[in-house]
């Protein structure tokens, strides 16, 4: 069987194989990991590629497959002498980790979007949204990673497209931002479990990415590209991050699609 091959990078040009990892079974199909100080925090899913199949197939997700005997596995890989611990868990899916940071205890925590199992793929398929159907998101699950994974669920609506202050990538945080289920923004507070959002009937948000206007955690702007169904224009939202109102809107002279991912560029 092949491995997962982790890429480390001092620039585009200059890169390097980092980590091998066996996948002992068959590939999970990944779609994120995260790291902290200590580790690189990789988890693999039941949910498997059929590698055989995808070669000559004209679709990608017939060629995915839900293994009942293979258990989500985290993978804390020490990012310098290298050794792997692993620790076996129920089984779920994740898109998008959050954050994952190293506790006072000695043991990582590490914030995910989950899925218990693959019914988020059919959801998202054409086939089910063009029957109307809407997809249901994700749960913001939150492990703490010893011998053994604890994991909680705070009492959050479903959400995806996870972000956070850049700078509180590998620390303990406090707010979590998304999209929500609503064709809304949110922001979770994760010590009083509050919520907030960022709304406009008729109106569908993107990815809310985090520009961060200081070191502070909240003081920092959402930025997401928002289509208007009404007067079917695109346009720029700009959403207070911590009071989650609007505070600038640019309308473009283009529809743009419905993405995935973005980032902010200061400069280009
Ligand atoms: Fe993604």
């Amino acid at each position: 069987m092949g491995s997962y091959d982790f890429i480390r990078m001092a620039s585009y040009e200059d890169r390097e194989v980092f980590f091998q990892l066996p996948a002992p079974e068959s590939f999970s199909y990944i779609h994120s990991f995260s790291m902290t100080r200590t580790y690189l925090v990789f988890v693999t899913y039941p949910l498997s590629w059929n590698v055989s199949s995808i070669l000559f197939s004209p679709a990608i997700l017939p060629n995915l497959y839900w293994r009942n005997d293979v258990p989500t596995r985290i993978h804390l890989v020490h990012r310098v002498t290298k050794k792997v611990r692993v620790v076996e868990t129920n089984p779920i899916f994740s898109f998008h980790h959050v954050n994952a940071y190293d506790g006072e205890d000695g043991k990582v925590h590490l914030d995910m979007i989950v899925y218990p199992n693959k019914t988020c793929f059919d959801e998202l398929s054409l086939s089910s949204l063009r029957h109307g159907n809407v997809f249901s998101g994700g749960t913001f699950r939150r492990y703490v990673v010893g011998d053994k994974a604890v994991w909680n669920e705070p009492a959050f609506p479903r959400v995806e497209m996870p972000q956070i202050h850049p700078a509180f990538r590998y620390r303990p945080y406090r707010y979590a931002y998304g999209m929500g289920v609503n064709n809304n923004l949110v922001r979770l507070d994760l010590d009083t479990h509050a919520v907030m959002e960022w709304r406009e009937p008729h109106h569908f948000p993107t990815e809310p990415v985090f520009v961060a206007l200081s070191e502070k955690e909240t003081d920092g702007v959402l930025v997401s590209v928002v289509y208007d169904s009404l007067q079917n224009q695109t346009y720029l939202v700009v959403v207070n991050a911590t009071t989650m109102k609007s505070m600038a809107i640019m309308y473009l002279a283009v529809v743009i699609p419905f993405t995935c991912h973005g980032f902010f560029q200061e400069k280009i």
